[in-house]
């Protein structure tokens, strides 16, 4: 199968390996599998005061479009607020990368890896998480 250069490019020089402290109030942790490969990610991300995500990393043991699907996501995500980042969907990992069909469980993997990181650091922060004070049940 023919990847991407840009797959490659993420394989090769993965962005952003690492772990932060899963017990810092400010970071949110992501674990998910794959149901249909057994791939596991661990997507993180720290967020600032500010409520902007300032530092991400993963680990990601699977195949390469998984690994170069969870570098993207952690470029991505900084810089922008948790729900700006709750907005990145598989489609735009799989079309920045050039996925193949059968390559396309792994950016959902991804997506998902966000959603959960997202859901940890407001189940942690809930009450100061900028949209409860517009939506008072969230
Ligand atoms: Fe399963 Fe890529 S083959 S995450």
């Amino acid at each position: 199968m023919a990847y991407s250069e840009k797959v490659l490019d993420h394989y090769e020089h993965p962005r952003n390996v690492g772990s932060l402290d899963k017990d810092d109030a400010f970071v949110g942790t992501g674990m998910v599998g794959a149901p249909a490969c057994g791939d596991v990610m661990k997507l993180q991300i720290k967020v600032g005061k500010d409520g902007i995500i300032e530092d991400a990393k993963f680990k990601t043991y699977g195949c390469g479009s998984a690994i170069a699907s969870s570098s993207l996501v952690t470029e991505w995500v900084k810089g922008k607020t948790v729900d700006q980042a709750l907005a990145i969907k598989n489609t735009h990992i799989a079309e920045e990368l050039a996925l193949p069909p059968v390559k396309i469980h792994c950016s959902i993997l991804a997506e998902d890896a966000i959603k959960a990181a997202v859901a940890d650091y407001k189940a942690k922060h809930g009450a100061t998480v900028e949209t409860a004070a517009c939506n008072g049940n969230k």
